[in-house]
């Protein structure tokens, strides 16, 4: 995908039609968003309901579900849980079913499912957030309690914005660029600090080499103001639209938007069409090493 269009609108694409051809994994692979301009989600009347910031708990950005073993986290009332529990199974269910349709290649492969509801306007959230947590600011994804090892992180995003508002994002330049000017003089994890971090539990596992790099650049480009400023391309994402990315390799920032699902998915690099074009490998030839 080049520089110059980094979104790929598929406006007559529809389920069941003619198989996708390897175009589209082409595509995303090279860090397009897939933009389907009328794929909406649509919410019952007692899911409508939950559209109000004043569900989610006090300091949670959003509501989530792991929806393999029902965990909900996020909102307290138990009326208001029971409704965001069905919504977010139901909403898992139509974007991996979407995930599986498209890229006939990642069945079985996708793994370790994550739904959330976000419902916070961006501006009323990120006002209160440090610049680390601010999404408004251009950076690609990367967990810092999570550590991945070079699994790729796979979301499927719904506008379901009750009054027609898009959800607006600015769209940066390739990994690989973003890689060669933040990450040049950046050395591997310090492993006493990864294994402490994993012994007191503040990481799920042992952070590699990868995630730390993942985790600098993401930092990186967001202390970065002069980053901050260049001009990139903003993109609408209207509401009743779906959208897909790897959101660990295209740059993104979220200008504006409210109400929104998301699933979030991983794949691991050997599931890939081309696996080549991972964020692991374009760092392990810059860096000439193994980092996972
Ligand atoms: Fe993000």
């Amino acid at each position: 995908m080049s520089a110059a269009r980094p979104v790929l609108t598929l406006a007559d694409w529809r389920p069941h039609a003619t198989p996708p051809s390897d175009t589209l994994i082409e595509r995303l692979e090279r860090g397009a968003v897939l933009l389907f301009p009328d794929l909406g989600f649509a919410l019952n009347d007692e899911e409508q309901a939950l559209l109000d910031p004043a569900w989610v708990d006090r300091g949670r950005k959003n509501v989530s579900l792991t929806p393999l073993d029902g965990h909900l986290n996020g909102i307290s009332d138990p009326g208001a849980r029971r409704i965001a529990s069905q919504l977010l199974e139901r909403y898992y269910r139509f974007s991996l079913n979407l995930l599986e349709q498209l890229f006939v290649a990642y069945r079985g492969n996708l793994h370790h499912p994550t739904t959330s509801l976000r419902l916070h306007a961006i501006a009323n959230w990120s006002e209160r957030s440090s610049w680390r947590k601010d999404d408004r600011r251009l950076h690609i994804d990367a967990f810092p309690s999570r550590p991945i090892h070079g699994d790729r992180i796979l979301r499927v995003f719904s506008n379901i914005n009750p009054d027609g508002q898009p959800r607006r994002w600015r769209l940066g330049s390739d990994f690989e660029s973003l890689c060669r000017r933040y990450l040049s003089d950046q050395k591997g994890a310090n492993p006493l600090h990864t294994w402490l971090l994993a012994q007191l539990k503040i990481t799920k596992r042992r952070r590699s080499d990868y995630d730390h790099l993942m985790l600098r650049l993401h930092d990186r480009m967001k202390a970065d103001e002069r980053l901050q400023e260049e001009p990139a391309n903003t993109v609408d994402f209207p509401a009743g639209s779906t959208w897909i990315c790897f959101s660990d390799q295209a740059a993104h920032a979220v200008s504006a938007g409210q109400f929104m699902l998301e699933q979030t998915v991983l794949l691991p690099v050997t599931a890939m069409q081309d696996p080549q074009r991972s964020p692991l490998a374009v760092l392990e030839r810059l860096k000439g090493r193994r980092l996972a």
